[in-house]
């Protein structure tokens, strides 16, 4: 039975490819510190046979050192805005000492290593849709800084284990993804705009809305992570994952409202500094390597997790 490692399974990705792991016959060894993750993903794993788990904080060491394991995804990290800028040091150390402590690992023990990195390595992009060629526009000064430049550090880190050692890795580049098991106040704009939805308050909309994000179905994630994981031939490989197609937040606002049917305002507030106008995946490469698209439309992917956001705050559907 083959063996993998997932840093942050108490996390809303981290659970998902779990549970996914597990479907396909994998040996499941989830560390977290709960610093942003949840018990009850954990629970809900440990129902599944072949689920191991320690509460560890992988800045400080490495979890079951003493069981070698063929694959190690590296998911550990604050994610959304509000959460990295709640926890900046955090954020830097896991992705930076966590992040190499990790690769050590790989590297004693031959394991492949797979690496959570984002979107948000580009920046406020002037290149549309972005390559992953596209080298970014990042500010390392502003509080946002804290996750770009640590996700930035830690891609370097892991391909100058893949230069130096020959060591088996590979990066994904996650655009915005959503889906059941996403804390409710996450501060992610698809949680907060079904949250103020559900409880019939205005929804918040920053600026105008006419900025767009693409939005990705956590179902469609996995199955890209699991084919550049899994798949022979990628050692090296940095590909986007994510969905192409682009919305303003002013039309998810108004997709939400009409989801819930009830009769909800728009509330416009000022933008946050440095929020990205555009974002939007290339994916040439992931369909070129992976064989891979998204498959789950927005309205689609929205009703299951308007199902699980009315379990969680006991609304009737
Ligand atoms: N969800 C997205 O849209 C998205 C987009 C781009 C990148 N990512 C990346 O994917 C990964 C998972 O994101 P998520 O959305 O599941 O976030 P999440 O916050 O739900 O999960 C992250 C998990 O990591 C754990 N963690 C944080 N620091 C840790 C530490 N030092 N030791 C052990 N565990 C620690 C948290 O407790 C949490 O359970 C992150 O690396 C994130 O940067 C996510």
């Amino acid at each position: 039975m083959k063996r993998v490692l997932i840093t942050g399974v108490a996390g809303f990705l981290g659970s998902h490819l779990a549970e996914r792991f597990l479907h396909e016959g994998w040996e499941v060894y989830g560390a977290d510190n709960f610093l942003t993750g949840q018990r009850e993903n954990v629970e809900l794993l440990a129902q599944i046979p072949h689920f191991h788990f320690e509460e560890k904080d992988v800045r400080f060491g490495v979890p079951f050192p003493r069981t070698p394991v063929d694959l190690i995804l590296h998911f550990a990290s604050p994610a959304s805005v509000p959460d990295y800028l709640a926890y900046p040091i955090e954020t830097l150390e896991v992705n930076g000492r966590g992040t190499h402590l990790l690769l050590e690992h790989a590297r004693q023990h031959g394991s492949r290593f797979l690496y959570a990195s984002t979107s948000e390595v580009y920046g406020d992009p002037e290149v549309h849709p972005q390559p992953e060629t596209y080298v970014g526009h990042v500010d390392p000064t502003s509080p946002r800084g804290v996750y770009d430049e640590a996700k930035r550090y830690g891609e370097a880190l892991v391909l100058t284990y893949h230069r130096e050692y020959r060591l088996d890795v590979r990066i994904t580049r996650i655009f915005n993804t959503y889906g059941p098991r996403m804390r409710l106040d996450d501060g992610r704009v698809v949680s907060n705009l079904l949250v103020q939805a559900l409880q019939q308050k205005p929804l918040t909309v920053y600026g105008d809305g006419t900025q767009t994000r693409s939005f990705c179905y956590v179902d469609d994630l996995v199955e890209g992570i699991y084919r550049l994981a899994t798949y022979e031939g990628l050692e090296g490989s940095v590909v986007n994952l994510g969905n192409e197609e682009e919305i303003p937040i002013l039309e998810l606002a108004r997709t939400i409202q009409s989801l819930v049917g009830a009769r909800l305002t728009i509330e416009h507030h000022p933008l946050p500094p440095r929020d990205p106008k555009r974002r939007r995946p290339d994916l040439t490469r992931a369909r070129t390597l992976l064989q891979w698209e998204p498959r789950v439309t927005l309205r689609e992917g929205l009703t299951r997790t308007l199902k699980f956001f009315q379990a969680k705050l006991g609304v009737p559907s």
